[in-house]
């Protein structure tokens, strides 16, 4: 919050030449609900108002070099200052609504066209430059009551439809904020059509991946979006895929939660939540996002896999198809469609070694495997996470003394797959096999005096990397004369 004052206090000298000029800035969308909620204000969004966009870009440019960023619409940015400069917009309704800037309307007209209440709110800049900030928010739709009610409404049915990413960021603002949207709000997400109503295109996977990013990222429990997805009756077509979990039951004694869907949403909870980055499990936000997602797909090849005995083999395999599936419509990112499929296909190997205590060439040849998108370290997240979403709904309440006790021995249950786990990881580290495969100790250059580069170099090579994983033979030499014999 502070980091946010100081950033806008920084900003006083553009906001004063604006208002020397006739025209209001306000501080708008996003930036106002996070302010409100006191969470990190990242993007800071400021609209003018009375001014011209010619004129904003002459102020502007006094503070920087200016750039036009967004297709058709003015927003402006100062480079080096991570603030977004636009002027407001008016929409009609109707087929072809027509967007255009208009610096003169109200600022409740402005607001009007905006997506949910608790992203409809304003700031006057020119009021509170000196002044208390939150005495100061402009709220025509009654965000902040829904804020504090913990509601999620829309402003305008009519605008809201106009764009249909809106339905996905309904889907990640509820679980993000852990709010309910109101029965209008689901309605509309009921029916709302994936294209859009002027250009009849659907929504650009782009669009759909930031929604889905950020559900994964910024909520504790991104199952809420799957769930209300389930509710509305829209998981079947947007995500056949995990619609296809449902009802997909699994042996009790491995699987106490219950069916594969419960599963799933379970494990993409326990990996997004954040007991799991105190323990300083995950790299980066990146490496977070990619277990979360692996943890999405893991089990997609179950329905197709799951027999009257409840087993389900192969799953890991069929679910590499099913996964990519899934994933192809929301991202043309192809290195991480093969990074999740990969940890999707070796998910169940981890303890399949552990319990058959595999030797340590078992491990390396795994982590040849991996390679080059993935790593051993994030497999053994992968499988322990997958073990740690095996809750009975009861643990999960956490009500009576009878559930308490439930919870303490999940609690043991849990301490057991972290003990695991462990063991996992320090086999690969001792094998140094955490982060990539182990490197062959002989090269080309090791024998050039012996054989030319060439299919038959390559050949030998291989050998050698066999015997080196195979047998532990690390000694240049050593393999130099195994290879030759
Ligand atoms: N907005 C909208 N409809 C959309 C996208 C955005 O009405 N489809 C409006 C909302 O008022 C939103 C603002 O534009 O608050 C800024 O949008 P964006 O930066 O995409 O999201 P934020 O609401 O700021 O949320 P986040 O923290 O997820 O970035």
């Amino acid at each position: 919050m502070k980091d946010f004052l100081k950033k806008i206090n920084k900003l006083k000298p553009i906001f004063l030449d604006i208002i020397n000029l006739g025209g209001i800035p306000y501080l708008v969308g996003g930036s106002v609900r996070d302010f409100v909620l006191a969470k990190d204000v990242k993007d800071i969004d400021i609209e003018i108002h009375k001014i011209s966009l010619k004129e904003l870009e002459g102020i502007l440019k006094k503070f920087g070099h200016v750039r036009f960023v967004g297709k058709k619409f003015g927003v402006l940015r100062i480079d080096g200052i991570d603030v977004d400069w636009s002027l407001p917009r008016r929409d009609s309704i109707g087929r072809k609504p027509k967007v255009k800037i208009d610096p003169n309307i109200s600022i409740k007209d402005a607001l009007h066209r905006r997506d949910l209440t608790i992203n409809a709110m304003a700031i006057d800049l020119s009021k509170v430059l000196d002044k208390d900030f939150k005495k100061n928010i402009i709220d025509p739709f009654g965000g902040l009551k829904d804020i504090k009610d913990k509601k999620l409404r829309a402003v305008d049915k009519s605008f809201f439809i106009q764009d249909p990413l809106r339905l996905f960021r309904v889907m990640q603002f509820l679980a993000r904020f852990e709010m309910q949207p109101d029965r209008v709000l689901d309605n509309i997400c009921k029916k709302i059509s994936l294209k859009d109503s002027v250009t009849g295109k659907k929504i650009s996977r782009e669009r759909i991946f930031d929604e889905i990013k950020k559900l994964l990222l910024k909520s504790k429990k991104p199952s809420l979006g799957f769930g209300w997805l389930r509710k509305i009756g829209r998981l079947k077509d947007i995500f056949p895929e995990l619609y296809d979990l449902i009802g997909v039951k699994q042996k009790k004694i491995y699987h106490p939660e219950g069916d594969v869907f419960e599963h799933t949403m379970q494990t993409i909870d326990v990996a997004a939540s954040l007991d799991l980055v105190n323990l300083d499990l995950y790299k980066d936000e990146n490496e977070k996002f990619l277990i979360i997602l692996s943890l999405l797909c893991h089990d997609l090849g179950k329905p197709e896999t799951t027999d009257e005995s409840l087993s389900a083999k192969g799953h890991e395999k069929l679910g590499v198809a099913v996964a990519k599936k899934l994933l192809k419509r929301i991202t043309r990112d192809k290195i991480l469609i093969a990074s999740v499929c990969k940890l999707v296909l070796y998910h169940m190997r981890p303890v399949q070694l552990l319990e058959g205590k595999a030797k340590s060439s078992a491990y390396k040849r795994l982590a040849i495997k991996l390679e080059p998108q993935v790593n051993m370290r994030q497999l053994g997240i992968v499988t322990l996470i997958d073990k740690l979403g095996r809750k009975p709904k009861a643990v999960i309440k956490e009500e009576t003394i009878k559930r308490k006790q439930e919870v303490l021995n999940n609690r043991l249950v849990d301490k057991k797959y972290f003990r695991e786990f462990e063991i996992f990881l320090s086999k690969v580290k001792n094998l140094k096999i955490e982060s990539g495969s182990e490197k062959p100790v002989l090269l080309g250059r090791d024998i050039l005096d012996l054989v030319k580069p060439g299919p038959q170099m390559g050949e030998i090579l291989k050998l050698a990397y066999k015997i080196q994983i195979e047998e532990g033979v690390k000694d240049k030499e050593a393999l130099k004369k195994r290879v030759l014999r």
